[in-house]
């Protein structure tokens, strides 16, 4: 007999089965056009403002009864307990063993009682110190962040979309890639003494940063660079390792971060050294603020649980087994690429939280690149291709620039593919056939400002933790990697010897061809 489940299965409740039968009479015949026809109220109904972040849900396949439905499924999986034992601190990530605290990093001093805030605020009081110091240096022209996944996709989206806020002077590169085309490049931009080095690594032993950090060492070294307490800084949970590798110039965080939950810790220190001290707590504050929303707004005007909760609608009860992230700000270039991790890697599972098997799907694919370049290369199939995929509009009202025309065409593109998605042009046949109803959101933000991509940011984990809890998955945990890294490891000996020895076919086949340099 198999172990019983710790958490309602969400497809066993009575809300499912509501759901399902809402679905079948309603959801599944749903027509935008003469839902928003029959319901002048609509976008009222389906739109919200939360902190930073104004959000119009009313362009997608649902209704006020079937989201109704979804806060009954909501409170019957008990999101409400799980959200409060996340605020509460309690040992969530059940697989490792941890708390999940990473709103704690974001939590104004004197706010929270939990006992880790000191040391919080007295790592952060410590690491923007030094970025300030850093920016006064002149001296420092580049600053290179050597990390992956968690390590480098906040810092790297965050520093790119904070552009008209990153101080002059001062070049910013992000070195993820064990491919040493990547570091190569960046090297033969840098001088020694001119360059920062920050090894950003959550645990300090992954293979393609110590690989990286390794290299850059031994460039700089080679380059007649001396002083790595000054070229070289750690940013880790994993002090001892740190300074085992020979940096001395070190900021921790706690296993009870999450890597891909750590753009707010000391792995934001490029982030920081970028665009200022108050700007990284500006940043932290507007995350904060979606925090305080996502932990007292009551389901139903809650942003976060109202979107984790549409995507379980789209994923479970429309099928769509994708999400297309358009974010129409060249700035949020990375945000489809953090955003993948955030929600593939956090609820790409296919087991729950006791390891037992999901009897329903989970995170769909996310993918996306920034408007209007989208629509000159994969619209098409959004518009008329055989599946439908939801896709999110993310823009911003007031550009940084000063070239209006620019942003109004802008504007005008993402207001007008989300019109065309819907409504369709069904009276010419054949090629020209636009089917419509296909569903989109739309996040509006007035500004791309410190404060507003913090909120943004945050409004997107508490969003897949939504989803993740309904789903009765660890959101927080990411074993899915491991197979991978351990087979590297296997194999990259076996190119140096050649032996293929117990292989498949298939990869002993390509292994020879790889390691025999006459083949
Ligand atoms: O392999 C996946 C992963 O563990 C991510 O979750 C993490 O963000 C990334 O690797 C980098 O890990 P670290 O910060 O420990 O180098």
């Amino acid at each position: 007999m198999s172990a019983p489940h710790s958490r309602p299965q969400c497809d066993q409740t009575a809300a499912w089965s509501a759901l399902r039968e809402q679905f079948e009479r309603i959801g599944c015949k749903l027509d935008l056009r003469d839902a928003f026809r029959r319901d002048p109220g609509r976008f009222e109904t389906f739109s919200q403002e939360a902190p930073h972040v104004f959000a119009d849900l009313s362009k997608n396949l649902i209704d006020t009864q079937s989201e109704a439905l979804l806060m009954e499924l909501a409170r019957e999986c008990g999101v409400e307990y799980h959200r409060d034992a996340m605020f509460a601190g309690n040992v969530i990530n059940n697989t490792e063993q941890r708390a999940v605290k990473h709103w704690l990093l974001r939590s104004p001093k004197g706010a929270s009682a939990d006992p880790d805030a000191v040391l919080v605020h007295a790592t952060l009081d410590a690491m923007l110190a030094y970025a300030e110091q850093v920016r006064a240096d002149a001296a420092i022209t580049d600053v290179v962040n050597i990390g992956i996944g968690g390590s480098d996709l906040g810092p790297q989206m965050a520093v790119l979309a904070l552009d008209s806020f990153v101080l002059p002077g001062k070049r910013f590169h992000f070195v993820s890639n064990v491919d040493g085309h990547e570091l190569a490049a960046v090297l033969r931009t840098l001088r020694p003494q001119s360059t920062l080095f920050l090894v950003a690594s959550k645990t300090f032993t992954t293979i393609e940063t110590m690989t990286n950090a390794r290299s850059a060492r031994a460039w700089f070294e080679a380059q007649g660079g001396r002083d790595v307490a000054r070229h070289f800084a750690a940013l880790t949970t994993n002090v001892a390792a740190a300074r085992e590798f020979g940096i001395t110039t070190t900021f921790g965080f706690w296993d009870w971060v999450g890597g891909r939950y750590s753009m707010w810790s000391s792995i934001g220190l490029s982030i920081a050294i970028a665009t200022g001290a108050s700007a990284f707590r500006e940043l932290l504050a507007g995350a904060h603020e979606m925090d305080r929303h996502f932990a007292s707004a009551p389901l139903e005007r809650n942003l976060p649980a109202r979107l984790g909760l549409l995507d379980v609608w789209n994923r479970n009860f429309h099928g769509f087994a994708s999400r297309s992230i358009a974010p129409y700000h060249s700035a949020l270039r990375r945000l489809p690429a953090y955003l993948q991790q955030l929600e593939m890697e956090s609820n790409g599972k296919r087991v729950d939280a006791d390891g037992l098997a999901l009897t329903q799907a989970s995170a769909p694919v996310l993918w996306g690149e920034p408007g209007t370049n989208g629509q000159h290369a994969y619209f098409q199939l959004l518009h008329q291709g055989t599946d439908r995929v939801p896709v999110e509009f993310i823009a911003v009202k007031t550009p940084s620039h000063s070239l209006p025309k620019h942003h109004e065409l802008l504007l005008a593109n993402a207001l007008a593919q989300a019109q065309a998605l819907m409504q369709g042009k069904p009276d010419e046949g054949g090629h020209k056939d636009f089917p419509g109803n296909r569903p989109s959101t739309f996040l509006l933000l007035d500004r791309l400002t410190p404060a507003s991509l913090g909120a943004l940011v945050a409004l997107h984990e508490h969003r897949v933790f939504v989803s993740g809890s309904v789903w009765g998955i660890n959101s927080f945990d990411q074993w899915g990697v491991e197979l991978g890294k351990v087979l590297a490891k296997d194999i990259a000996g076996r190119l140096a010897s050649g032996d293929v020895a117990g292989l498949d076919t298939s990869t002993a086949g390509l292994l020879r061809r790889l390691a025999d340099p006459s083949a």
